[in-house]
């Protein structure tokens, strides 16, 4: 197994350049199913969950997969053997699979697909992907804990409003809403901007009919079939948030490319109410980090545009260090303050209660041996080392490479001590 050692402390200097966005690339990759031609796409991240996705589109469901790994780019077409089954084995290893459920059954009429299994942010149900794909017309049944689901002719639009906002049931039905037949009108939408733009985008480029009419409300025309094409995915703008964190808590000065600033506004706002220093400009970010970071009283994670959970084990870390209490309120996921555990291991002094973290503030991390658990607490962790005194190990990096490419690599650039090592 592979971890990270990291010598502490260190400030960021220097500049680097975001990848391609891993929550936008995964939809859009299960949007290929849709195509009968060639269609490609660019800026992919060189991520695990992106390889899983591939392997599963290639060797589970039939496609073939061209690679171009210097211009992390990939030409996906159909072959004369689409399948239309994925394994637990795979979707287990990769939960974002379910939105193969909505281009399977919109396209080629059926899918059998293992549920996702829970994970150790929470249970991550899919009940809001199967009532709106059962509106539109898929019949289902569970069994042995697969969706065997198939649509008698075709899909058909109607209004479906989302009991809850959800990113992937949003991304799973608007793919699926494509080819209904008629119109389709979706309320109560994730609006995040990997669905909201990104998708979206790349649908229409290659003919889908897709307009949002409201601020959660979406439109969609079923069209007969989408034209080949070649897109470029949106910066990841969950890296970008890692890497501003990463600068406040040093007292770093770092420059970010790759990204349109203004997607990441309530973020940055926060990280100025700490004292970060922030230029913004097209598509960089200039980032300077105070002396002492400021504490923020009360913070709470949000659907987009609120504050990211995606974020908040980052954001604690960092108001380990800050000069006072500060608490922070997870609204999304109902377990996941995973960190908070190895964080303390740090030196940090953390209440919990109910679904409030309560941080005094004030730590001075001392290095130390850690466990990553989730994909954004294991990197809430390396930022934490990086500041800490001394030496901190980090285990079970498999599940940063998840979401984040070759991180030390781009760490070291900016004037982190971290290695990879057996
Ligand atoms: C997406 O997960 C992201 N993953 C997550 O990022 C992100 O944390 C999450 O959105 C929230 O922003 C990808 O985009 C691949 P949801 P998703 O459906 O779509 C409940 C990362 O670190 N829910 O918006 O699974 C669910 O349990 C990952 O990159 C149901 O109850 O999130 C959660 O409490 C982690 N039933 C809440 O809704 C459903 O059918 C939001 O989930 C679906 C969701």
């Amino acid at each position: 197994m592979e971890k990270f050692l990291v010598k502490g402390p260190s400030k960021i200097k220097g500049e680097i350049k975001i990848s391609g966005s891993k929550n936008s690339s995964l939809p859009i990759l299960c949007a290929s199913i849709l195509f009968d031609k060639r269609v490609e796409i660019k800026n992919l991240p060189k991520v695990r969950d992106i390889e899983t996705l591939l392997e599963i589109l290639s060797k589970s469901l039939g496609f073939a997969v061209r690679r171009n790994k210097q211009k992390n780019s990939v030409i996906i077409f159909k072959t004369k053997k689409i399948n239309t089954f994925c394994s637990y084995k795979l979707v287990s290893t990769m939960r974002a699979s379910i939105n193969l459920l909505g281009p399977l059954i919109s396209k080629y009429k059926k899918a059998t697909l293992s549920l996702p299994g829970g994970c150790l942010i929470g249970a991550r149900p899919v009940n809001y992907h199967l009532s709106a794909l059962k509106k539109l017309g898929m019949k289902y049944k569970i069994k042995k804990g697969y969706i065997h689901a198939h649509v008698e002719k075709n899909l058909v639009g109607t209004t479906i409003k989302f009991p809850k906002i959800s990113v992937g049931a949003t991304a799973n039905t608007i793919i699926a809403a494509c080819f209904a037949k008629g119109k389709t009108i979706l309320k109560n939408c994730a609006i995040e901007p990997e669905i909201k733009y990104d998708l979206t985008n790349f649908l229409n480029k290659a003919g889908a009919k897709i307009k949002w009419i409201g601020k959660r409300t979406v439109r969609i025309y079923g069209v007969k079939s989408l034209k080949s094409i070649s897109y470029s995915v949106m910066g990841d703008r969950i890296e970008c948030g890692t890497f501003c964190v990463a600068a406040t808590i040093s007292n770093g000065n770092l420059k970010i490319k790759g990204l349109n600033p203004n997607i990441i506004n309530t973020e940055l706002n926060y990280l100025k109410k700490t004292g970060a220093k922030i230029k913004k400009s097209k598509n960089e970010i200039h980032i300077k980090g105070p002396k002492k970071v400021k504490c923020i009283k009360f913070l709470q994670t949000k659907e987009y545009d609120g504050f990211p959970t995606d974020l908040q084990a980052q954001f604690m870390a960092l108001l380990c260090k800050a000069n006072g209490q500060s608490i922070i309120s997870e609204n999304i996921f109902e377990n996941r303050f995973m960190h908070v555990a190895e964080l303390r291991r740090l030196g940090a002094k953390i209440l919990i209660r109910g679904n409030k973290a309560i941080i005094e503030g004030n730590t001075n991390f001392e290095g130390a041996e850690l466990m990553s658990s989730d994909l954004r607490a294991s990197v809430a962790l390396v930022i934490a080392a990086s500041v800490a005194n001394g030496k901190s190990i980090i285990n079970r990096i498999y599940h940063l490479d998840r979401g984040y490419e070759r991180i030390e690599k781009k760490l070291k650039k900016v004037g982190v001590n971290i290695k990879r090592i057996s």
